[in-house]
C-alpha cells in the first residue's frame, strides 16, 4: 500500500488530532526538538502539580508570558487552522477535532466541535471547586477566586504532567466510532494522545499522519503526508470536501 494516496471514499466519522506543529507556522514554538519550549524550560519546573506547589510564582509567570504572547497580536491562526474549520463546515458526516494545544487558534479560526484535552491557556480554574473561568492575560496567587472569594486558589486550566487529560470519555467514544483518524503536527511522545492511532486502527479506521518529519509513531499510520500543515491540511480539506 502506498502511504501517500488516501482513497477517495465516502467517510462518515472523522477524528482529527492536532499538536503543537499546527501552530508552529503561526509563530508558536513546539515543545520538542531544537529550540523547543522544553529545551528552554524544564517541564519539572513549570508543568507539574509539584512545581506549582513548590514555586507557584514561577509557574504563574511562565503561563502569564505564554498568554501575553498568544494575545499580543502577532499570533494569528494560519492556513491550516482555517482549513480545518472549513473542513468541519463542508464535510457532511461527523467531524471532531481533538487538540493537545492550549492555544485558542482553532476556535479563532472557527472550529466548533473541539476538545482541548490538555486544557486552555485562556482559562483558569479554582483549585477548590474545580470551576473554570475565562482568564485574563495576567493572574497570580494574589487574585481572588470568583467562587470561593479567596486568594491563591486560581490555577491555569492546563493539564500538567501527572494529571489526567480532559474529555477522555468523549474522545474514546469518538475514536471507537471513527472511520478516518488524522494526526497533524504531533510528535506522538505523550500518552494518551500518542495511543489514539492504535484505538482508531482497532476500530477499523483509515489512519493518516500529517507532519514534515517522521515521528516515533509514523509506522502505525496507514498513510503519511510529509510536509507543513499549511500545505497538507488544505489538501485534506479539498479531498474530503469532494468525497463527502
Ligand atoms: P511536539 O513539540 O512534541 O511535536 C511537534 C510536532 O510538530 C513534531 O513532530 C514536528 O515535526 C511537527 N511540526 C513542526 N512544524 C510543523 C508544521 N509546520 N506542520 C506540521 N507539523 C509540524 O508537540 P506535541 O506533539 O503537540 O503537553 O506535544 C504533545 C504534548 O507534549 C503537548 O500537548 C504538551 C507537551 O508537553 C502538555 O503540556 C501536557
Amino acid at each position: 500500500m502506498g502511504t501517500d494516496q488516501l482513497d477517495n471514499r465516502h467517510w462518515h466519522n472523522i477524528v482529527v488530532l492536532t499538536g503543537a506543529g499546527i501552530s508552529a507556522e503561526s509563530g508558536l514554538g513546539t515543545f520538542r526538538g531544537a529550540g523547543g519550549l522544553w529545551e528552554q524550560q524544564r517541564v519539572e519546573d513549570v508543568a507539574t502539580p509539584e512545581a506549582f506547589a513548590r514555586d507557584p510564582d514561577l509557574v504563574y509567570r511562565f503561563y502569564n508570558a505564554r498568554r501575553e504572547q498568544l494575545c499580543g497580536g502577532d499570533i494569528q491562526p494560519n492556513t491550516a487552522h482555517y482549513a480545518l474549520a472549513e473542513l468541519e463546515t463542508l464535510f457532511t458526516g461527523n467531524f471532531a477535532l481533538v487538540t493537545q494545544n492550549v492555544d485558542d487558534l482553532h476556535e479563532r479560526a472557527g472550529s466548533r466541535h473541539l476538545f482541548h484535552m490538555h486544557g486552555e491557556l485562556m482559562k483558569m480554574r479554582c483549585a477548590a471547586s474545580g470551576n473554570v473561568f475565562e482568564a485574563p492575560v495576567y493572574f497570580d496567587g494574589n487574585d481572588h477566586c470568583r467562587c470561593c472569594r479567596r486568594a491563591g486558589q486560581l490555577r491555569p486550566h492546563v493539564v500538567w504532567f501527572g494529571e489526567m487529560p480532559i474529555y477522555m470519555d468523549e474522545i474514546y467514544a469518538l475514536l471507537a466510532d471513527c472511520d478516518l483518524f488524522v494526526a497533524i503536527g504531533t510528535s506522538g511522545n505523550v500518552y494518551p494522545a500518542a495511543g489514539f492511532v492504535q484505538i482508531a486502527r482497532q476500530a477499523g479506521a483509515t489512519t493518516l499522519e500529517i507532519n514534515p518529519e517522521m515521528t516515533d509513531g509514523s509506522s502505525l499510520f496507514g498513510f503519511q503526508w510529509r510536509g507543513p500543515a499549511s500545505e497538507q491540511v488544505p489538501r485534506l480539506r479539498d479531498l474530503l470536501a469532494a468525497s463527502g
